[in-house]
């Protein structure tokens, strides 16, 4: 092997190295993920030493204001923390087909509008394919640069020399860097076209997008690594047979995380969904056993979700629990509260729990949603229509308090809901509300008395 150099193994699904090859890794656990990479050595006395007149005091660092620069897709903006912060490095993520490039290309649409520089890169697509796609987005009044390149070099000398605002790179997976031996798309080769695309961002002022492919498991392809590098991770998600489309931040160091912003995909581009609770509620049936309408906060926003249970006798002797859009075990250990401190025998029912609409939602306030809809499935006596339930649910079968109970019932009163039931201890939060009847409940066995 060449002097400098020196040969390891990564792990191609979480970035984990090791020095040698490894049937299992030990920090994902998964089989046969293990590929050999040639890396170079940086050796220690080349990296610059820090000197004492570089240490600096907190008080005398100055912090202009930081302007953001809009790009007027207001869903985006939002989940950016309130626009582009000029030289972050930002990943978007997500399957292939679920509407990255369509909804980077929006945004180039938009910088463009501004009379801002921006160049889009694509190592995946043609020119001609990026020009068709821009013309189902509809018109570009300024000039958008393009280029097809896979060479990282050639990428960084280009971004050197025009300096354009923003930078869009369709997908990090396809940009490969001679020095580093592997192929496009693995662990060092990734990780090193990330180094050098920061570097750029951090040097040149450049706000930088970069687009990541997603594994099977749901992490972007190869590199966990990236997600600590970047400035923003962004996921964009949803099913691909639904039309609407959720973008996710999971990381953002200049805003706040679990943001999220609604899409609709059309003939002509993403178009953004001003009142999400309306559109997941959409289609709801009227009547349903197992059906309710919760509450869950995203971000700064509450959006409103029906969760659906189907709870039937079960054939055979393990009865089937599956939980869609939400957590299995969570919905297990709801199921043995339910068991336990309701009396209700579900060991011999099988039980279906899902989210409508194939958005997923963890928060524990949905926690009395799911309860609700169980009994209300186990019991065939379907829920007020008008009636929303929110609240986190305790081992005991206590129902305890969640954050912003506000909001939530602000935003059920804004779409014509009539009743809210909500923890007790929340009541005094929401007393200013009228309009809306409020019930509050200490337990799971008040909110079942109400059904
Ligand atoms: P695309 O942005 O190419 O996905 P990604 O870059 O994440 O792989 O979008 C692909 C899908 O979106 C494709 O199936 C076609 C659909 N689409 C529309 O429905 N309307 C549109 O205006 C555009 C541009 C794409
Ligand atoms: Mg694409």
């Amino acid at each position: 092997m060449a002097k400098g150099k020196k040969s390891v193994f990564f792990c191609q699904n979480c970035g984990h190295e090791e020095n040698k090859w490894l049937g299992q890794c030990p920090m994902c656990k998964e089989w046969n993920t293990f590929v050999e990479e040639t890396v170079s050595i940086v050796k220690s006395s080349t990296v610059k030493r820090t000197h004492e007149a570089d240490v600096v005091a907190l008080n005398q660092v100055k912090t202009e204001c930081e302007e953001r620069i809009f790009t007027r897709i207001g869903e985006l903006d939002r989940v950016l923390g309130g626009g582009i912060v000029p030289g972050s490095l930002v990943l978007v993520g997500g399957d292939p087909g679920i509407g990255k490039s369509t909804l980077l290309l929006q945004v180039c649409q938009s910088l463009c509008k501004e009379k801002k520089e921006v160049l889009y890169i694509s190592g995946e697509e043609s020119l001609k394919q990026i020009k068709l796609r821009a013309n189902r987005i509809g018109d570009f009044t300024e000039d958008l640069y393009l280029l097809c390149e896979t060479n990282l070099d050639v990428v960084r000398t280009i971004i050197e020399n025009r300096k354009p605002s923003f930078v869009v790179i369709d997908s990090i997976q396809t940009m490969y860097n001679e020095e580093v031996a592997s192929a496009p798309g693995s662990v060092s080769q990734v990780r090193e076209s990330t180094n050098v695309l920061m570097q750029l961002a951090k040097g040149l002022g450049i706000s930088i997008f970069i687009v990541g492919h997603v594994t099977k498991e749901g992490t972007v392809a190869g590199p966990r690594v990236l997600e600590h590098m970047v400035d923003t991770v962004l996921y964009f998600e949803g099913d691909r047979h639904a039309s609407y489309r959720i973008l996710r931040s999971v990381k953002n160091r200049f805003g706040s995380t679990n943001e999220i912003g609604v899409f609709e995909m059309r003939q002509n581009g993403l178009v953004e969904v001003e009142n999400p609770s309306e559109f997941m509620l959409n289609g709801k049936p009227e009547h349903a056993a197992g059906s309710v309408v919760a509450c869950s906060m995203e971000g700064t926003r509450p959006i409103l979700i029906e969760i659906q249970a189907l709870v039937c006798n079960s054939n055979f002797g393990m009865p089937r629990r599956t939980a869609a859009g939400t957590d299995y075990n969570r919905v297990n250990l709801l199921m043995a509260v339910l068991e336990k401190r309701a009396g209700l025998h579900l060991s011999n029912y099988d039980a279906y729990v899902n989210i409508a609409g194939g958005v997923k939602m963890n928060e524990p306030a949905i926690d009395l949603g799911i309860v609700m809809a169980l009994v209300s499935s186990y019991k065939n006596h379907p829920i007020d229509e008008k009636t929303i339930v929110f609240g986190e649910v305790g081992l005991s079968g206590e129902v305890r308090a969640v954050n912003m109970p506000e909001q939530r019932v602000a935003e059920a009163k804004k779409l014509g809901f009539e009743t809210c039931v909500i923890p007790e201890v929340s009541k005094e939060a929401v007393k200013e509300i009228k309009g809306i009847k409020i019930v509050g409940v200490r337990n799971i066995n008040e909110a079942i008395q109400l059904l």
